[in-house]
């Protein structure tokens, strides 16, 4: 068994962390475009510090980001010089609806992403949609209290129905809510949620979760209804957990931060709830409302396949307090002394990729799809734009081969790789444009000077072959 010939070899972005343009056609403002530059981001993001306006004294990348709203036709013209046979990219919603509430949605806003799709298939590359990635309209924040609010469902729900209808024949590869499982873990970021004193936080993000699991089934019959070529996926923030001993408890534990992302995909894949995640509400006495249709919205339309970001894998214990963490990752870990780390900290492993993947495969029996994938380092680009990223090949060639010896030795069903990042953008948790992931250097720094311009880094030839020769060359 070898990699498909059709299998989608590419690479992955985000609006809000390339497009910038945030008030261009149309478009207002979404809380990704509120997260600050500097420390007060990480506070914005997990929720508990307002920021609901633009502020003096405060940078925000998104504005601006790498300007893909003026340069995607040179963008894309260099991902096809890469050889790209899919490129993920996000629709901004309040490029589509801008308050959110509308019944109508703005004109301009879809015809940008038309214009895109259009290029794409003239270079026979095929574009994999994320319906939300960390966005949601401001106006829905502020009015509603972002996914909390059971009305997002119906505004979620019009806004993809839109696109799904608009994008007919252009688009069939579709992802409803990127790494959805962030939500408990940066409810700003995946919720557009701000507590209040005295909230029951707990609560609040299983509430919310529940309605992006609703909202994520009803687009999912939706895109089907609207054509069955759509082939529709759910997105974990993946990464395994290890024990850190081969203490009983440390596996427990293990297994427990395993189920609050699977929790997830669980629904999102099986249908329904998991008996832990009932037990655990009941347990912890939330009080999560559920319509009485919601059972069967959720039964209707499990999705066709479960994607994945995966960067590094995590290490718990039951005493997790008495060890070292490893730093920079949203997702506490205790540091691994058995794996290297990148400079900000998130440790390296290939082979947890691999199996990552088959605990994936056992659990759903889906087709997989690993949707981000990349090293965040720093690069040293010489007068030229050049930049001799031989780390970021060492990663990516053993992140490779560690895929596909998944498919090859293990028998998982794998359609595809994105690489994260393929330009460099802007980080989401540092919003630092020196954490590079790209093949493509952009001439942007951290302050938001630079003049945008792209150039080639070796990665990028390499990655031509690797995809040329669909992965036999590494
Ligand atoms: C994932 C997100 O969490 O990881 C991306 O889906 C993000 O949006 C990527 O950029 C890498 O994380 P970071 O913080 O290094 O940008």
């Amino acid at each position: 068994m070898a990699l498909d010939k059709n299998f989608l070899w590419g690479g992955a972005t985000a609006a809000n962390q390339v497009e910038g343009g945030v008030l261009e056609g149309g478009r207002k403002l979404s809380n990704i475009d509120l997260l600050p530059y500097g420390e007060d981001r990480k506070a914005v993001g997990l929720g508990e510090l307002e920021m609901l306006e633009w502020q003096e004294d405060y940078y925000y990348p998104a504005q601006e980001a790498i300007d893909m709203y003026h340069r995607y036709m040179e963008d894309i013209q260099l991902f096809a010089e890469m050889g790209f046979k899919v490129y993920r990219m996000s629709l901004s919603w309040s490029r589509i609806f801008p308050n959110g509430d509308e019944l109508e949605p703005n004109e301009a806003g879809l015809v940008f992403y038309e214009e895109i799709f259009k290029e794409l298939r003239k270079h026979k590359i095929e574009p994999l949609v994320t319906i939300a990635h960390f966005d949601v309209p401001i106006h829905l924040v502020k009015e509603y209290g972002g996914w909390k609010n059971r009305q997002l469902i119906d505004f979620y729900t019009r806004y993809a129905e839109t696109v799904l209808k608009r994008y007919q024949g252009l688009v069939k590869y579709w992802l409803t809510i990127n790494e959805i499982n962030i939500l408990l873990h940066q409810p700003f970021v995946g919720g557009g949620i701000v507590f209040k004193e005295g909230d029951n936080k707990e609560e609040i993000k299983y509430q919310a979760a529940h309605h992006q699991l609703v909202a994520s089934a009803l687009v999912t019959k939706i895109a089907h209804e609207v054509d069955s070529e759509n082939q529709v996926g759910c997105m974990l923030a993946g990464g395994s957990h290890y024990p850190y001993t081969c203490r009983p408890e440390d596996y427990q534990e293990a297994i427990r931060r395993d189920r609050e992302g699977y929790f997830f995909i669980d629904v999102q894949a099986r249908g329904k709830y998991p008996n832990y995640a009932l037990k655990k509400f009941e347990q912890e006495k939330l009080n999560i409302q559920m319509a009485v249709e919601d059972t069967e919205i959720l039964a209707a339309a499990p999705v066709d396949f479960v994607t994945f970001s995966y960067y590094c894998s995590r290490t718990v214990s039951a005493h997790s307090e008495d060890y070292e963490q490893a730093t920079g990752n949203i997702f506490a870990s205790i540091k691994n002394d058995n794996l290297a780390s990148t400079e900000w900290g998130w440790q390296i492993d290939p082979l947890g990729l691999r199996n990552s993947l088959n605990q994936l495969y056992d659990r759903y029996q889906k087709p997989l799809f690993i949707v981000e994938n990349g090293l965040g380092a720093i690069d040293t680009p010489d007068e030229n734009g050049y930049v001799e990223d031989d780390y970021r090949i060492d990663y990516l060639k053993k992140h490779i081969e560690a895929f596909k010896a998944a498919v090859e030795i293990d028998g998982v069903e794998l359609m595809g790789y994105t690489t994260w990042g393929c330009i460099d953008l802007i980080s989401a948790s540092t919003g630092q444009m020196s954490k590079r992931y790209g093949m493509i250097y952009v001439d942007r720094q951290d302050d938001g000077s630079g003049t945008l311009k792209r150039s080639k880094k070796k990665s990028f030839d390499w990655y031509r072959q690797v995809i040329a020769s669909n992965g036999e060359v590494l």
